[in-house]
């Protein structure tokens, strides 16, 4: 029983130490992550540098996926949404640019997308396509510093992204949900892209970024989208959906205080009443 217990506390602090890990070793660029410095206090600092997955490793992790499926199913939940957006190891494998590997899952677009491909096949094993979700962020500009956000603005944007789209089609997937660029004077998504992505998916499309009701209402009225997804507009309103209903103004939110962890920011905005 010691040993074992040795062994865990030896395992913890080897993970603490160990490196991230991602599709190439390659330092972010540009980048800054957040990291909490104390309760409801962070600050920004430069990522370490990622070790390579070994190519065992990626197929260990799909396995993972698909049994963080099954943790989700016995916890209840009535379905599973992928994370393949912002950054986050599938969108790695996914960008030429974090993906210079040499085995079957880098290289050619086809490559690129087998992390996607082989998650979306075991997760759906598990939960059924019609309870899978995928999150993306394509993203279309990379020109000012800000813009080259996380180094993941590919050379052809729109091809990459509608291949992997292909991807979710093929595999009957419930919804695609999509993370639009969301920091001031960001640049729209083209309106030739969204339709494109209407075409060769036929289940329900989520896009989230900046949307005013009216921005929201004229998206899906033009038949693009199906549903809107507000964030920022509702960590400041509690009760954003009376609120747009009813026409009520809106709450402005605190940047300073998005990400933290105390209440303040989090829970302690007025609803429309008080
Ligand atoms: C405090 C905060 C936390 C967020 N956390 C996540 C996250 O964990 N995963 C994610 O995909 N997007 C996350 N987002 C992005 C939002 O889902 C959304 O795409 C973005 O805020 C743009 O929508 P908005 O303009 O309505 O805020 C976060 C945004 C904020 C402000």
């Amino acid at each position: 029983m010691a040993g074992t217990l040795e062994l865990l506390a030896y395992d913890f602090f080897r993970i603490l130490r160990a490196p991230p890990v991602a599709p190439s070793a390659i330092a972010a660029n540009n980048v800054k992550v957040f990291i909490e410095t104390g309760p409801g206090a962070g600050t920004l600092a430069e990522p370490s540098v990622p070790r390579a997955l070994a190519n065992a490793e990626v197929k260990e992790l799909v396995q993972l996926y698909a049994q963080a499926a099954r943790n989700a199913l016995s916890a209840g939940f009535d379905g599973v949404e992928i994370h393949c957006a912002n950054g986050y190891l599938v969108n790695q494998f996914i960008s030429a640019h974090s993906n210079q590997r040499d085995d079957e899952y880098g290289g050619s677009l086809h490559n690129r997308l087998r992390f996607l491909r082989e998650i979306i096949q075991a997760v759906s094993e598990v939960i059924g396509a019609d309870r899978l979700g995928v999150r993306f962020a394509p993203l279309f500009e990379s020109t000012a510093e800000d813009r080259v956000y996380l180094g993941l603005v590919e050379e052809d944007p729109h091809s990459t992204y509608i291949e992997a789209i292909k991807v979710l089609e093929e595999a009957g997937i419930a919804y695609l949900s999509i993370a639009e660029a969301d920091w001031d004077n960001a640049p729209a998504l083209p309106e030739g892209f969204r339709r494109e992505i209407r075409q060769v998916f036929s289940g329900r499309i989520i896009y989230a970024g900046r949307y005013t009701a009216q921005r929201g209402a004229e998206t899906l009225e033009a038949g693009l989208g199906d549903l809107i997804a507000f964030c920022r507009p509702f960590i400041a309103n509690p009760d954003l959906p009376q609120r747009i209903a009813n026409g009520w103004p809106l709450n402005p939110v605190d940047p300073s205080s998005m990400y933290g962890g105390t209440e303040k920011g989090y829970s302690d905005y007025p609803t429309y009443a008080e």
